[in-house]
């Protein structure tokens, strides 16, 4: 029995492969997406998704076994593709018989995908472009996420709309598509659905619940921004790899421009290698991100934020959040 018959018909996919009650994901925000707000988000009916980030196998390890312990309900773990102990760190989730395994930041690693199926995971993949998407999805990936720029953290040139368009017409039918990036309330989730989308991914709008740890002074930049105020880190030379970051604009994202500018030194000096200088710019953001999130420092650490922001006004539980957005999506789709 469902108060959103409309919706969960259109959800049914999703539903049946996340194992929740909505089709809901909160997508994995590095520092933000712990075992708290992950077991929120699931216990709320949604789909939690742990960050590993830079974590050790070890602090992962410790990270499920926690998550475990405060809900009964599937979650899920993302795991960064160039994380230089990806092996270890799948082996963690099979230790642990996580069921979803989202895989992020890049092309999965020769073996990785065969890896997570091996302890019988589902693998969760994102594509930039349809005919990656094609491929991973050949190759083994049992869902896809396709984001739009106008999302939090690292993001694509591509807007949700028109990734869309170009995805869920050729895909939708014989595949599972979540779409993510830009979304702030439901009446964006019923257009998605009826497109052939079975869920949708939210970062954003989830980063400042009642139960995110993130610093009190992270949520109120939230609170105070505007859509125009989150927006994407600017690449200063062409040679260095640097996938855009989205942010609420502050000092650290001038911070950011320097920081660039030094490793782009490094590189003419040939004191550093490019993968060396891409991991650099990496650490960085998760240096930068954690200053906001855990310390509260919104001067100079990184305020990653989708266009979404301004859709965030309070503080507001889980349950709440998520009622909403369900609730928005099935008066919605009752007007059609
Ligand atoms: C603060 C923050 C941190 C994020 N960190 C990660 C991350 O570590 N790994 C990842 O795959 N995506 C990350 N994302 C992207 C989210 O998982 C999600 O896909 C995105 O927020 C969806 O778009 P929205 O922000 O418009 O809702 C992050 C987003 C935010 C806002």
């Amino acid at each position: 029995m469902t108060f959103y018959p409309r919706t969960a018909a259109l959800m049914q996919r999703g539903i049946d492969f996340l194992g929740s009650q909505h089709a809901i994901l909160c997508g994995a925000m590095s520092w933000v997406s712990e075992r708290n707000l992950v077991a929120a988000i699931s216990n709320a009916g949604g789909f939690g998704v742990i960050a590993c980030g830079a974590m050790t196998p070890e602090l992962l390890d410790a990270e499920i076994a926690a998550t475990k312990a405060l809900t009964d309900r599937p979650f899920g773990v993302n795991l960064i593709t160039m994380h230089p102990q990806l092996t270890d760190l799948v082996a963690v989730c099979g230790r642990h018989a996580v069921g979803h395994v989202v895989l992020a930041g890049g092309i999965p690693p020769k073996g990785s995908v065969e890896a997570i199926k091996a302890f019988g995971a589902k693998v969760v993949v994102f594509a930039p472009t349809l005919a990656l998407a094609k491929k991973l999805l050949r190759s083994g990936g049992d869902a896809l996420v396709i984001e739009g720029m106008e999302a939090g953290g690292h993001i694509g040139p591509v807007s949700t709309s028109v990734l869309a368009q170009e995805f869920l017409p050729e895909l939708a039918e014989d595949h599972l598509v979540f779409v993510a990036g830009g979304i702030g309330r439901g009446e964006a989730i019923a257009g998605y659905l009826e497109m052939g989308a079975v869920g949708v991914q939210l970062g954003t709008r989830f980063a400042c619940a009642t139960e995110s740890i993130a610093h009190p002074a992270f949520k109120q930049a939230f609170f105070r921004a505007n859509a125009r105020d989150a927006v994407a880190s600017v690449q200063v030379d062409p040679r260095l790899p640097v996938i855009p970051v989205r942010a609420l604009r502050n000092k650290g994202t001038d911070l950011f421009t320097a920081k660039q500018r030094e490793v782009a030194g490094l590189l003419d000096s040939e004191s550093l290698e490019m993968a060396e200088a891409q991991l650099q710019i990496e650490h960085y953001w998760a240096g930068a991100l954690r200053r906001a999130v855990i310390d509260g420092d919104v001067e100079n650490g990184s305020l990653m934020a989708g266009q979404s922001v301004g859709m965030v006004k309070q503080e507001e539980p889980v349950a709440a959040i998520i009622d909403q957005l369900m609730r928005e999506c099935e008066t919605a789709l009752g007007r059609r």
